[in-house]
């Protein structure tokens, strides 16, 4: 980490917690902690949960898993940028589940950011190689591709507002995690790509995401190009969760 940018600590929940659930862990959440303005703590519930949270949450960003490329139209199902702007501020790009799963590309990802910036909400767009890349010696290459697809066309200045996520896709639930070391070196790749795209690559903040609990987020979050976590399945119960977003407190004091 850096004193140059705020660290965030966000809990991915995926397709995970009711409303009643998800009411229960932020109110045990907000009474567990003291955030500091040094440390950001951001949670990505499921569409149905952000209203009802959005009363509740004090120390907390919202932000949405993920949104449509168009403002509005006939779209049975899907929801719009402007929509989620009523209720939040960020919004993941391109997750890992959204690429393989859902055959999200580069390109529909780069809408769904120029849209996103268009409507004032923060994106935080999510790269990532396979196992089958890593093991091919193509991990930057796939990396750059990903950036350089998501950032296309974007003015300087709006750019500068994006956060980037990188999550290996062969550590994401998992339990494996990439070490420090092979973090580091993803992250200060991205930081260097960047310079191309944005006035300030030194101001952006890169999460990095896969398996971040407890044991390991200090380690991760020491390291120099680190500016935060995404964390999913951690983030699913108060005590882990809180426990990362101590780690980053420790790191970073106010
Ligand atoms: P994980 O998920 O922490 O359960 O590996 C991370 C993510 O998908 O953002």
């Amino acid at each position: 980490m850096s004193s140059k940018r705020i660290p965030m600590i966000a809990g991915n929940w995926k397709m995970h917690m009711t409303v009643a659930a998800g009411r229960e862990f932020l109110n045990a959440l907000e009474a567990s902690l003291s955030v500091p303005d040094a440390v950001e703590v951001a949670l990505f519930p499921a569409y149905t949960a952000i209203y009802p949270l959005r009363q509740v949450a004090k120390q907390v960003r919202l932000g949405a898993q993920n949104m449509h490329a168009e403002t509005e139209g006939a779209f049975t199902g899907e929801v719009s940028a402007p929509m989620l702007r009523e209720l939040v501020d960020l919004v993941l790009v391109g997750h890992s589940e959204r690429r393989h799963i859902f055959g999200e590309d580069d390109d529909l990802l780069n809408r769904k950011t120029k849209r996103a910036l268009e409507h004032g909400l923060q994106p935080v767009l999510c790269v990532g190689e396979t196992l089958k890349e890593r093991d091919a010696g193509a991990t930057l290459e796939r990396i750059n591709a990903q950036i350089e697809g998501g950032f296309a066309g974007i003015d300087k200045q709006a750019a500068q507002k994006i956060i980037v996520a990188y999550e290996p896709v062969w550590a994401i639930g998992t339990g494996r995690t990439a070490t420090p070391q092979q973090a580091q070196e993803v992250h200060a790749a991205i930081r260097s790509i960047l310079e191309a795209r944005v006035p300030d690559p030194g101001r952006i903040r890169i999460l990095y995401g896969g398996s971040v609990k407890p044991e390991n987020s200090a380690d991760l979050l020491s390291q120099p190009d680190i500016d935060g976590a995404l964390v999913g399945g951690a983030s699913l119960r108060v005590e882990p969760f809180s426990a990362i977003i101590h780690s980053a407190i420790r790191l970073n004091p106010a």
